[in-house]
């Protein structure tokens, strides 16, 4: 596997980091995941654009797009992918000493991408839908942020996995059901479209995003109210979506079956992966 480390292009695994750096003594930096579809990186402005926006509201300075967009097209150039998946991270570098504030006077950022293989997810998870059980939020209050400091995330998706469920769903103080520990929830009543409005403590996912837009296209009406756990269960039609899995169908909630994959989901899938191949058909 190949990676471009501040600017240097090397096997990912002779990258190093210093045990100063932030990123690895309080996870603080941020990252993106894109997908490569034949090598070529899917919805790559808005990932971009997502990225740009954590840097922001982390207060870190310093990062040139055009210099990452140069560096992922010598990456991808070298690596010569096919399909997988794009992993950068930035963090606030590594200073000589450590101390909780950032450092002052500030010192490079310090950025890793790298290109990876993707694991295909079992074809029944999309035929029949995958299991997902619930699991309260303990996650901080800025997770539209797409910060690296992810243990809420990763005590979720444990959890999920020592009950054979592919994904937790998060679950506010509130009762209000937000997202999976790595993806967006939506769910279908009576046709119409839900999910977790941005004012949640949610991340604005890519491919939440985009099957939004896809839906309004397709004249599918979407409601942003909150909505509970005992309500989730109770609807017609619940998937979960990322760069990584698409539009994943969910067949039960804390084993309580939903059903099979319902035509709203199914139409939003196929309209996503046609999305896909309408922009593998633009020429690179
Ligand atoms: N996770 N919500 C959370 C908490 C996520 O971590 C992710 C993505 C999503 C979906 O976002 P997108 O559609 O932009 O992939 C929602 C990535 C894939 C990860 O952490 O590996």
């Amino acid at each position: 596997m190949w990676a471009m480390q501040d600017g240097n292009l090397m096997p990912l695994a002779d990258c190093k980091v210093s045990v100063l750096d932030r990123g690895y003594l309080f996870g603080d930096g941020v990252y993106e995941v894109a997908r490569l579809y034949r090598g070529r990186p899917y919805l790559l402005t808005e990932h971009l654009d997502r990225l740009e926006r954590s840097l922001e509201a982390m207060g870190m300075v310093g990062w040139n797009r055009r210099v990452c967009e140069t560096r992922l097209r010598q990456l991808l150039d070298h690596a010569k992918p096919d399909s997988g998946l794009f992993y950068m991270q930035i963090t606030r570098g590594a200073p000589s000493v450590r101390k909780h504030a950032f450092p002052s006077p500030a010192v490079d950022l310090a950025e890793l991408m790298y290109v990876a293989p993707l694991a295909p997810h079992p074809e029944e998870n999309y035929t029949h839908g995958c299991a997902v059980v619930t699991h309260e939020d303990i996650r901080w209050g800025r997770c539209h942020i797409k910060s690296i400091n992810l243990l809420g995330n990763v005590f979720a998706a444990q959890y999920a996995k020592q009950r054979g469920a592919y994904e937790a769903v998060l679950v506010n103080k509130a009762g209000r059901v937000l997202e999976g520990s790595h993806t967006n929830l939506f769910w279908v009543r009576n046709g119409v479209l839900g999910t977790a409005p941005l004012t949640e403590n949610i991340l604005p996912g890519t491919t939440r995003d985009r099957v939004l837009s896809i839906a309004s296209q397709q004249g599918i009406a979407v409601d942003y109210s909150p909505l509970s756990v005992e309500a989730l269960k109770e609807c017609d039609e619940v998937f979960i979506t990322a760069t990584t899995i698409e539009v994943m169908p969910v067949r039960s909630i804390d084993g309580e079956v939903v059903g099979e994959p319902g035509p709203v989901t199914n139409r939003l899938l196929r309209a996503y992966r046609d999305d896909v191949d309408r922009f593998l058909s633009i020429p690179a």
